[in-house]
């Protein structure tokens, strides 16, 4: 887990934030997704990757991301347009606490793959712990 600080281009006018690929973020983007609308009491994801790299940037709104590395778990608060939460493949992700008004923006370095997936914890956990052992 990392962040990534975007620059705030702000003037009179307000706020402008740029993402470049390989310069403001390590991958190139394929793929851009967002969530919103999200419903009270909704936690999704729920899932972690074989090979995808993705930035979230909760552009407006906030909303809370849980990451578990197989030994490890973490609960990230995310609500600034200017930052964005790195996450590699092999992290089992869950976002929750979406408040009403919360776009979380999603930027992916491959396209949607459903066989990327790995949807079952304790395949993940098997999963994570071969990847340790070679
Ligand atoms: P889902 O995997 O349930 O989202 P989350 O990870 O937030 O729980 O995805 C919801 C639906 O959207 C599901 O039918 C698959 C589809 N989808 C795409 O078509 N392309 C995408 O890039 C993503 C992320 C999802």
């Amino acid at each position: 887990m990392q962040f990534y600080k975007f620059i705030p281009h702000g003037d009179e006018r307000g706020q402008l934030v740029a993402i470049e690929a390989l310069k403001d973020i390590p991958f190139e983007v394929k793929r851009v997704y967002y969530i919103y609308d999200t419903k009270e009491g909704v936690r999704r994801g729920f899932h972690a990757h074989k090979n995808l790299e993705q930035i979230l940037v909760c552009v407006h709104g906030s909303c809370k991301i849980h990451l578990d590395n197989g030994t490890q778990t973490e609960e990230v608060f995310l609500n600034k347009p200017d930052e964005g939460l790195y996450i590699t493949s092999d992290t089992w992700r869950e976002m929750y606490d979406f408040s009403p008004d919360a776009v979380l923006l999603v930027l992916a370095s491959e396209h949607y793959n459903e066989s990327d997936y790995i949807r079952n914890y304790d395949e993940f956990l098997k999963y994570v712990g071969e990847s340790k052992n070679g």
